[in-house]
């Protein structure tokens, strides 16, 4: 184990086949820990110009004494997530002279470790990622379990890839930097966590919302230990989604089209924090779910400073309409991940995934 700066324990989770190394303090032995998980004659840092200017000078300066390293940057937000910014990229990897003995280590939140794990992904028909998240919500959920990908006009990630990652390097210390609505959606993915795994988990996050709130280190590593564990055990089991990884999807589907139909306005996780309530209601509604939950999902979310209704600059048949474009839908049915109470998810015989009528789904959203 090592400690770090903070004398806070670093701490190594097994996510199956890398490892996921959570510490404070701890990013200046990230160039050790790249070239030690995945070695290459050349490191592309890939970061966006926000994180970029904050933190990937230092990362550079360290990994040259492994490699050739090149510095390469997108700009920030999710309205970046595209085809042409991995376009770009990509040609300026080829440009800086990178081959197929290229390690990616995508630096940033979860729209550059979804861009740069999709350019690794596709790089000379893959080379290995390391993702280094820099925000809450990529250090929770976005870096690990290897789906990376880039939105289109149609919806959401629907054009990527499974491309895990070589390691995950995690130091919350770069949280201090991140703004505080980031920071406040990122704990809407630590409360699905405990609504779709762990009972025990959702209170805790619940009772921690002051100290996660205020930075509190202790607070932040032991939520980000936990999500990460609860995560990457959901991904072992089911690494290319096809029975109970679904159920990470929970909010998602509605919250995906939300997060749409705002022209990405709202955050992933503020949308998230709206879709799981809205979701957990039609729990409620066609009977898999026990009356009251709803109500305690959003409570929390509440207390989190997040949003749990739809904004009124959205139009509920529109939001309908981008569930069915949303990856999750199949045969033109709409398919959710719906929990029976907090804790517990719904539909294990049916697959994880459970239809529902869209005349229900708008009831929800009126
Ligand atoms: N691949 C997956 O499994 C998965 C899971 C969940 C979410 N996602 C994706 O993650 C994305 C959302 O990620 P996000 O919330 O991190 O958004 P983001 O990457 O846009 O980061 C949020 C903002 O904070 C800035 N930032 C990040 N870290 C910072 C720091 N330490 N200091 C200062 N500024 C910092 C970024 O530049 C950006 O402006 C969405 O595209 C979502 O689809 C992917
Ligand atoms: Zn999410």
């Amino acid at each position: 184990m090592l400690t770090s700066a903070a004398h806070e324990p670093t701490r190594v989770i097994d996510a199956g086949d890398y490892g996921v190394t959570i510490g404070a303090a701890v990013r200046h032995e990230f160039a050790t820990l790249i070239a030690g998980a995945a070695p290459a004659h050349h490191y592309a840092v890939i970061s966006d110009d926000e994180v970029g200017p904050l933190y990937a000078d230092p990362l550079v300066a360290s990994l040259l004494r492994h490699g050739r390293t090149t510095q390469h940057r997108m700009r920030a937000g999710e309205s970046h997530k595209t085809r042409e910014t991995w376009s770009r990229l990509t040609d300026e990897l080829l440009d800086a002279g990178c081959g197929r003995d290229t390690t990616v280590v995508a630096l940033g939140g979860g729209v550059v470790g979804d861009l740069a794990g999709f350019v690794a992904a596709t790089f000379m028909r893959g080379v290995p990622v390391i993702q280094c998240p820099t925000s809450l919500l990529a250090m929770i959920d976005a870096s690990v379990g290897g789906k990376t990908g880039v939105d289109t006009a149609a919806g959401k990630n629907l054009v990527g890839a499974f491309h895990p990652p070589s390691a995950v390097l995690i130091d919350v210390d770069v949280l201090r930097t991140l703004p505080d609505p980031h920071r406040r959606a990122g704990l809407a993915e630590a409360v699905k966590h405990g609504v779709i795994a762990d009972a025990g988990y959702f209170a805790r996050v619940a009772s921690l919302l002051p100290a996660l709130v205020a930075g509190d280190t202790p607070a932040i590593l032991e939520v980000v230990a936990r999500s990460v564990e609860i995560k990457s055990g959901i991904v072992k089991s089911d690494a290319r989604e096809s029975g109970r990884r679904k159920i990470l999807n929970f909010g998602h589907t509605i919250g995906h089209a939300i997060e749409q139909a705002s022209e990405y306005t709202l955050l992933h996780g503020e949308a998230v924090a709206i879709g799981m309530v809205l979701e957990a209601r039609l729990a409620e509604r066609i009977g898999v779910a026990e009356r009251g939950m709803a109500g305690e999902i959003e409570g929390v979310l509440l207390e989190a400073g997040l949003p749990v209704v739809r904004p009124t600059s959205t139009d509920a048949a529109t939001v309908l309409g981008a569930t069915r474009h949303d990856k999750k839908s199949r045969s033109g049915a709409v398919s959710y991940a719906l929990p029976s109470c907090i804790g517990t998810m719904a539909g294990a015989e049916r697959g994880w995934s459970i239809e529902v009528a869209d005349s229900l789904v708008l009831e929800v959203l009126a």
